[in-house]
């Protein structure tokens, strides 16, 4: 079998997970260390496992604190109801079934988010990473664990080949590409790599937007009208009309007052009917 690059771990090898072993590669403690948190805040998992990461940062959070244990595969989410089924603190975890690029939770819900030994794993690292910049709160943090690229002929304890591997330089960059400006690395792990990587600038807020309902007309071609100020704009693809939306409301508006974006809001009309007058 040659190497897909994306290769995603067997449910089936679950039991691995939690081989003993791991507690001396991949110490808990300063990750949980490096990632204080504080009652209300909450907490996703992305791509939980078993919850080897979870359950350490269950243990040591606050009251208050809430999980949501997130992964592709419902096997996964299987193992770790299971292992949570005696734990006192079952009640603060939720499991929640992604796919590979989305997590089915709302934008700027999530105060801490948690990627261990799973980054290696994405089809799409830029657009997860922009994903998780969605679910995030502004100032919210993501940390990543994952394994490093060794030398040669260094001895691999466990862990995939290296050609699956991501360097922390290539992390590093795609954690800066992807909007994260504040990226630490954590100390303490030997064969993997370890960031929390924070935003300090805030993402485009609701309010800084201005909305449009883009309407496809029958001949193919896009119509935007603004909601709450008047501008109107057509175009044949929406490549254009995305150019023409900005052209228009640069002009609508004087520096200063502009939005800081443009939100398109696309919809297909469901339900018509006339009301008699
Ligand atoms: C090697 S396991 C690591 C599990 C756990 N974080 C740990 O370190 O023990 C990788 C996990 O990520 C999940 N996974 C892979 N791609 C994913 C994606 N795009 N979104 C969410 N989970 C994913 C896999 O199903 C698997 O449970």
């Amino acid at each position: 079998m040659g190497h897909d690059h994306h290769h995603k771990f067997d449910p089936a090898d679950a039991a691995r997970l939690d081989d003993p072993r791991r507690r001396d590669v991949l110490p808990p403690a300063p990750l949980v260390a490096a990632l204080p948190l504080h009652p209300g805040d909450r907490v996703a998992d992305l791509g939980t496992g078993t919850g080897y990461w979870l359950r350490a940062l269950l243990d040591a959070a606050p009251a208050g604190t809430r999980f949501w244990a997130v992964d592709t595969e419902t096997a996964m989410l299987d193992h770790l109801a299971d292992r949570l089924r005696d734990h006192p603190r079952r009640a603060d975890v939720m499991t929640v079934r992604s796919t590979e690029h989305a997590v089915p939770l709302p934008d700027a819900s999530v105060d801490v988010a948690v990627m261990g030994m799973v980054y290696h794993e994405l089809a799409d690292r830029r657009g997860y990473l922009a994903e998780v910049r969605r679910l995030l709160v502004p100032g919210g943090r993501l940390a990543i664990i994952d394994w490093a690229v060794l030398p040669p002929d260094a001895e691999r304890t466990m862990g995939p080949p290296n050609d699956e591997r991501v360097p922390f330089e290539t992390a590093k960059a795609e954690l800066a590409a992807a909007g994260f400006d504040d990226v630490v690395r954590v100390e303490g792990y030997q064969e993997t790599w370890c960031v929390v990587a924070a935003t300090t600038k805030d993402p485009i807020g609701d309010c800084d937007a201005i909305e449009f309902l883009v309407e496809q007309l029958p001949g193919g071609s896009y119509v935007a009208r603004s909601i709450g100020a008047c501008v109107t704009t057509e175009a044949d693809t929406l490549d254009e009309l995305r150019a023409a939306v900005r052209e228009a409301v640069c002009c609508h508006f004087d520096e200063g007052c502009k939005p800081a974006a443009v939100r398109l809001r696309f919809f297909t009309v469901v339900r018509e009917e006339m009301v008699p007058l």
